[in-house]
C-alpha cells in the first residue's frame, strides 16, 4: 500500500487517493542540477542572467506548489488535461510539483518584481524515450511596465535601442503580425499599448537569442558563420494572449525553444499589479541538453553501451485500464536511469471476455557500462512483480 506521508526536502506531508509521486522521482528533486557549479544548465542559466543583468535573477523556490498555483492562479481551465493524475505528479490532491514555471509568476509579481528571471526545476509524467525525461529545467523571464503613457515611453525607447542592435547583427527573422483577429490583444488592454509590448517581447528574445546562438562567439551556438535564423510562431497559453512560441534552426534543424506572450491581466490583477502591462516567457531546457561546462559539445540522446530488450505481455485486471503513464512510472521506479525507452508493441481487446491484453518492450542501457542479461532480467522482474502487486494484471 501507499506511504501515509511522503518526505521532501526535509519535511513531512500527508498522502491520499491520488498521491502518483513515486520514489524515484522523490529521489531526484534535491538535485537542482542548475545551481551546480560545473552542470552545462548552470552555465546556461548564468548566460541568460548575464543577458538580463538588470533583472532579477531567483533560483531557489521549492517545487512544491498548490494545483490552485500551478494552474486557476494562470487561467488554465477545470478540464485542462495537464491537470490529470496522469500527466502530473500529485503529493496529494492540495500539493503537487510544478509542470512550468510559470506556476510562480503571481507570487513573484506580488513581491513588486517588475523584471525578473526565474530557473527551476520542472516536473511532467510523460512516456519513456530518448527525448522524454520525467523531470527537466525552465526559466521564466518577464517584465511588467506601468500601463500609461510613461510605462509606454519606457517600452518605446526600449524597442528603439533593440532594434538598433538587432540591425546590425547577423540574424534573419520570419515574423508573424504582434496581434492579430487569431491571436488578439486582451478585450481590457489599449490596442496601441499590446502592439507595443509585444513588439517589446519580440525583440527582447530575438536579442536573447542573438547572445545565446549568434555570431561566431555565440554562447552556445559555436555558430557556423551563416546568419542566426530564429521564426515566431503564433500559439495558445491560458495566462497569454496574444501567445507566441519561438524557433532557432540550430545544427541544420528548427528547434522550439520558447513560450511567450502578453500576461493575462487576471494574472496581474491576482498579484496585486492591476495597472501594469507586459509580457513573459518560458525557455525550455530541453533543445540545449548538448553543452558542457562553457563548451559544446555533441549532444548524445544515446547511450554507447548495448540495449537489452524485454517484453511483458499481460491481461489488465478485469474493468482497470492501465495507463501507459503508470505503466511507464513502475519501469521508471524499479529501473531508475537504467531504462532508455518504452514502446507498446500489442494492444487487443478479446472479444468474449472484454479484457485488454498490452505488451510493451522495455529497453533497458546504461550510460555509463555495460548491462548484463542477468541483471535486465532482475530488473524485469521486479517490473513484473510491481505490476501484478498494484494493478493485478495476470502475465500472459
Ligand atoms: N509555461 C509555458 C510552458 O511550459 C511557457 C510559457 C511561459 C508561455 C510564459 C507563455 C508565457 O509551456
Amino acid at each position: 500500500g501507499r506511504p501515509s506521508y511522503l518526505e521532501i526536502l526535509g519535511d513531512k506531508y500527508p498522502t491520499d487517493g491520488i498521491t502518483n509521486l513515486t520514489p524515484a522521482i522523490l529521489a531526484k528533486v534535491p538535485l537542482r542540477l542548475h545551481t551546480r557549479p560545473s552542470h552545462p544548465l548552470n552555465t546556461l542559466r548564468g548566460l541568460i542572467e548575464s543577458h538580463y543583468s538588470d533583472f532579477t535573477h531567483l533560483s531557489s523556490l521549492s517545487p512544491l506548489v498548490s494545483p490552485y498555483k500551478n494552474f486557476d492562479e494562470l487561467s488554465f481551465p477545470q478540464d485542462h488535461p495537464g491537470r490529470a493524475v496522469t500527466d502530473s505528479y500529485y503529493v496529494n490532491k492540495d500539493l503537487m510539483l510544478r509542470t512550468h514555471t510559470s506556476a510562480h509568476e503571481v507570487e513573484v509579481f506580488r513581491r513588486g518584481e517588475d523584471k525578473w528571471l526565474l530557473t527551476a526545476d520542472v516536473y511532467r509524467r510523460d512516456e519513456i524515450d530518448g527525448s522524454h525525461y520525467p523531470i527537466f529545467h525552465q526559466m521564466e523571464g518577464a517584465r511588467i511596465f506601468p500601463a500609461d503613457a510613461s510605462g509606454m515611453k519606457e517600452v518605446a525607447e526600449d524597442n528603439a535601442r533593440l532594434r538598433h542592435r538587432l540591425a546590425q547583427a547577423p540574424i534573419v527573422i520570419e515574423d508573424v503580425p504582434h496581434v492579430a483577429p487569431t491571436n488578439p490583444a486582451q478585450a481590457t488592454h489599449d490596442p496601441a499599448y499590446a502592439e507595443l509590448v509585444a513588439e517589446n517581447l519580440k525583440l527582447s528574445l530575438n536579442s536573447l537569442m542573438l547572445t545565446l546562438f549568434g555570431g561566431p562567439a555565440g554562447g552556445v551556438g559555436g555558430g557556423d558563420g551563416a546568419p542566426l535564423r530564429v521564426r515566431w510562431i503564433e500559439a495558445y497559453f491560458p495566462f497569454t494572449s496574444p501567445s507566441f512560441e519561438v524557433e532557432v534552426f540550430f545544427r541544420g534543424k528548427w528547434l522550439e525553444i520558447l513560450g511567450s506572450g502578453v500576461v493575462r491581466q487576471a494574472t496581474l490583477d491576482t498579484a496585486n499589479v492591476p495597472n501594469k502591462i507586459g509580457w513573459a516567457f518560458g525557455l525550455d531546457e530541453r533543445f540545449i541538453s548538448q553543452f558542457r561546462d562553457k563548451e559544446i559539445t555533441t549532444f548524445q540522446p544515446y547511450s554507447k553501451y548495448p540495449s537489452c530488450f524485454k517484453d511483458v505481455s499481460f491481461w489488465t485486471a478485469q474493468g482497470l485500464a492501465l495507463h501507459e503513464n503508470d505503466f511507464c512510472d513502475v519501469v521508471r521506479d524499479v529501473a531508475g536511469d537504467l531504462v532508455e525507452d518504452v514502446k507498446k508493441i500489442d494492444f487487443f481487446v478479446h472479444p468474449k471476455t472484454n479484457r485488454t491484453s498490452l505488451c510493451y518492450r522495455i529497453n533497458y542501457r546504461s550510460m555509463d557500462r555495460s548491462l548484463s542479461n542477468e541483471e535486465a532480467n532482475e530488473i524485469q522482474g521486479q517490473v513484473v512483480s510491481r505490476l501484478k502487486e498494484q494493478f493485478g494484471v495476470e502475465i500472459r
